[in-house]
Formats: structure tokens, C-alpha cells, sequence
């Protein structure tokens, strides 16, 4: 079996798998049950010096036909529950936990503050701080959160306050409310930081009451921006855990988090260069055990692909993401339908005709094979291969699973990037490629 032990800058757990500072995070009860079921880490829920009080009705949730909290929106600040009880709750989990990573998550606002609260967490017993740089709403407002996060001068500032008494590594928390995260990813490292967790939660509204046209969450009549998270963020998370991973600047060990639900969730974060990755959304709306699968899927997975351990798969994806120019133009791919399997929608049609490039013909069947809930005699969709870009755009449609598949299709010419087709263009020697008709 795969080794699934991780040590992110110093801060070792038997799994790379922690919960996210948030509401699953937030008491000695909930960190027990997290670690009865397996958890390899917690980054306990942002402490404040500030006094919290937060609203009643506090998240609103994006719901995609069956799908409910594709993505989830919260205007919830720190905890609400004071930091005696907090630090008093940690200790006591650290000490019955010993094996596993306590992460304790701080957002203050003086120099003299982040000096106290670093070291309560460490009388506290914690393995870590973060320091949560990404809160996009409430505390903004109080000059923490992710008004520090945006401001990569700040964020060094701040980190290196941290720095002058953290005797355990500190974990920057990234907000991705900004234009290029890296610019605080550097800034974290220039303040000192051991390492960088992202992404904090996007600024959203998710949706609005039609009836009273009051966007939800309502608070007596009114709203406000609030952070989005979930399966529906995964993708802006996983490019910027890349960014930060390919750039030399940053060089630091990275948390990932970001709509993670499943193992091959955190293989994806792995594989883009996280060393550990957190989860709150998928835990807020299925629970602690979902680790179980995580562990056994991830582990598995290790074992199918002959990594001893994760270091293995690490990073593994970072350098097959590159910039634009670095593609090969006379890379050819094409759509190829399995008759056998196609139950006759046709959407893969519609989508290439009104919304793609018009390379697909609706063709008698002529006997051809008939997928499962096919009309007899209905007209079949058949790729005009000639005419196909390979936009990917039908096999993203099908409703069937390898219905529709991309193939690659040899065309016999070598690797031309743009860059090489300016220059190969300039010298004359070859001629430019036709537009599309
Ligand atoms: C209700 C709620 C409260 C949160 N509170 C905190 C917090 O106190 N501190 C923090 O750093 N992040 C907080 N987060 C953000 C999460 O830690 C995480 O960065 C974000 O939700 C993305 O991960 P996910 O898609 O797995 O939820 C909160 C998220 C939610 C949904």
C-alpha cells in the first residue's frame, strides 16, 4: 500500500487529507469525530480578537438541477465562539490526537495582537498557524481578511510580524479575489511565510429571490457579498495552485483547497503541486466519513500507477500546463460517435451546429447500430471528419459516457507552435495556414 503521509514545511499527518478552517472546524467535538473517522489534519476555525457576531441566515447555495450545492455562498465571519474556549479545545485534541496536524487559523489586526494570538497557539499545542489572509467579506471591512490579502505589501508586512515569534511553521491563506495570486504568493514568501494554503472563497451573489428581489442569504431584507466555495470552484482553484507552483518566485509547499469532494479531487490538487489539501464544502453537506473513500480511492489510485508515496505524483501535471504559444498548432484531434451507445438526443448536433462549427450531419441510419432508447428510422448524427476542429464540444454535451470520444488524428506534420509559425512565416518558408472557411 501507498504511503499517504505528508510533511507540509514541518507539519506532518498520517494523510494529506485536513478540514478547511470553516464550520466543520469550529469545536473539540467536531475535531474528535473529523479524527475518529480519519482525518489527517485540521485547520481549526479562524480565531479573531475582534468580538463576532454573526447573522442569522448565512449561506445560500447554487443548485443545478439535481445537483444541489454545486456551489455554496456564506457570509459567515470567524468564529463566534471565544478564544479561550478555542485554545482551551485545541490543547486538549492535540493531546489526544498527537498524530494528527493541528493547524490553528488566526485573523487579528495589530502587530502586538498577532503576537499574542501567535503564541497562544503555540502554548496551545498547534503544529502550524495559518493565517487567513482571505476572508471577502465582514472583516474586509476591519482591515483583515482579504483586504490584507489583496494588498501583497500588507500580506509581507504582516507575515513577517507573524515570523518574529512563530517557533512552527505558518501557512499564508490566499484570497483569490485578486487579479494574479502570485503577487501574494511572493509576498508571502518575501514576509517570511513557510507556506502558501489556497483559495480562501470567492466574492459572489448566487442567487436572487425573484419574489421579494432580495438576493439570498436574507438578513431582514437585505444582503451582501458573501464567499463561494465548492465543487463549482474547483477549477479556479486548480489554476491557481498551478500558478503558484510553476513560479520560481513562490517556491513554497502548498495546502490546496478549493471545491475538493473526492479523492480524484485531491489526486487533481496533488498532480498540480499541493502537498496536502483541504475540505469544508463537501463536509458540510455529506459529513466526516467521506474521508474513508478519499483515503481508500487516493491510496488505490498510488498503488494502480506504481507511486510508493505521494511525493511520487506530486507536481506531476505542473510543467504540462504552459502558456498558449507553447502549443502545437498542427496538433489534430477529431470526434468519433459509438453508434452502439448513442440514444439518438442528437444534442451533439445541436450543440456543433448553433453553437460550434457546423460539423455534423444528420444522416439517415442505414441500418447503422441503435443505442439504447434510439427511434428506428430517426436521422443519426454523423462527423463530417474533414470539417471537425476537434473543439471537444460533442463529447462534452453527450449525456453517455464514451458515446462520443475525442481522437487524435496523425496528420503527418511536425510540431509548430505560434512562436515557430511567426518566425517560419517571416523567413518565408512556409505559407500561412488557411482560414477557417
Ligand atoms: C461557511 C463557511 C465558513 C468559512 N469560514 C472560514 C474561516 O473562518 N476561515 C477561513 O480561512 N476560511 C473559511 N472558509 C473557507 C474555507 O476554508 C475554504 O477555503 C473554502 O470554502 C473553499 O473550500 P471548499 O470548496 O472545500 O469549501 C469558510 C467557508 C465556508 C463555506
Amino acid at each position: 500500500m501507498a504511503d499517504l503521509s505528508v510533511n507540509l514545511a514541518g507539519i506532518k499527518s498520517p494523510n494529506p487529507f485536513w478540514l478547511a478552517s470553516g464550520p466543520p472546524s469550529n469545536s473539540a467535538r467536531q475535531a474528535n469525530r473529523a479524527f475518529e473517522a480519519g482525518w489527517g489534519g485540521i485547520v481549526w476555525k479562524t480565531i479573531s480578537n475582534d468580538a463576532i457576531v454573526n447573522t442569522s441566515s448565512r449561506y445560500a447555495s447554487l443548485n443545478l438541477g439535481t445537483l444541489r450545492m454545486a456551489g455554496l455562498n456564506n457570509i459567515e465571519l470567524t468564529t463566534d465562539r471565544s478564544p479561550e474556549t478555542n485554545f482551551r479545545e485545541i490543547a486538549e485534541i492535540k493531546r489526544r490526537w498527537p498524530d494528527r496536524a493541528m493547524v490553528v487559523s488566526l485573523m487579528v489586526d495589530t502587530r502586538e495582537c498577532w503576537h499574542e494570538f501567535v503564541k497562544r497557539a503555540i502554548d496551545a499545542g498547534a503544529d502550524g498557524i495559518e493565517c487567513n489572509f482571505g476572508c471577502p467579506h465582514g472583516m474586509c471591512e476591519r482591515g483583515m481578511g482579504a483586504a490584507v490579502g489583496q494588498q501583497p505589501a500588507v500580506t509581507e508586512k504582516i507575515v513577517t510580524w507573524v515570523m518574529e515569534v512563530a517557533t512552527i511553521p505558518v501557512i499564508v491563506k490566499l484570497t483569490p479575489n485578486i487579479t494574479d495570486i502570485t503577487y501574494a504568493a511572493r509576498a508571502a514568501r518575501q514576509g517570511g511565510a513557510n507556506a502558501i494554503s489556497l483559495i480562501n472563497t470567492i466574492k459572489s451573489i448566487t442567487q436572487v429571490n425573484l419574489d421579494c428581489l432580495v438576493p439570498e442569504p436574507n438578513v431582514g431584507g437585505l444582503s451582501t457579498h458573501g464567499g463561494y466555495c465548492g465543487p463549482a470552484v474547483k477549477p479556479i482553484a486548480l489554476h491557481m495552485v498551478q500558478c503558484c507552483a510553476a513560479d520560481p518566485e513562490v517556491g513554497l509547499p502548498i495546502s490546496g483547497i478549493g471545491g475538493i469532494a473526492n479523492w480524484r479531487d485531491a489526486a487533481e490538487f496533488i498532480a498540480l503541486g499541493a502537498t496536502s489539501v483541504q475540505v469544508c464544502t463537501a463536509i458540510m453537506h455529506y459529513g466526516f466519513r467521506i474521508v474513508e473513500d478519499m483515503i481508500d480511492g487516493l491510496s488505490g489510485y498510488l498503488d494502480a500507477k506504481g507511486f510508493k508515496n505521494l511525493a511520487g505524483l506530486r507536481g506531476k501535471a505542473v510543467p504540462m500546463v504552459q502558456k498558449w504559444e507553447s502549443l502545437d498548432l498542427n496538433y489534430k484531434r477529431i470526434a468519433r460517435i459509438n453508434y452502439d451507445k448513442c440514444i439518438g438526443c442528437n444534442l451533439c448536433y445541436i450543440a456543433c451546429e448553433d453553437g460550434a462549427h457546423q460539423s455534423i450531419d444528420l444522416v439517415p441510419p442505414n441500418g447503422q447500430g441503435l443505442g439504447p432508447g434510439r427511434v428506428p428510422g430517426k436521422p443519426i448524427p454523423k462527423i463530417r471528419e474533414e470539417d471537425c476542429v476537434g473543439c471537444n464540444l460533442c463529447a462534452i454535451v453527450c449525456p453517455v459516457e464514451s458515446c462520443v470520444t475525442m481522437v487524435s488524428i496523425p496528420t503527418g506534420k511536425p510540431k509548430l507552435t505560434w512562436k515557430e509559425y511567426q518566425e517560419k512565416l517571416a523567413r518565408g518558408e512556409i505559407k500561412p495556414i488557411p482560414a477557417h472557411p
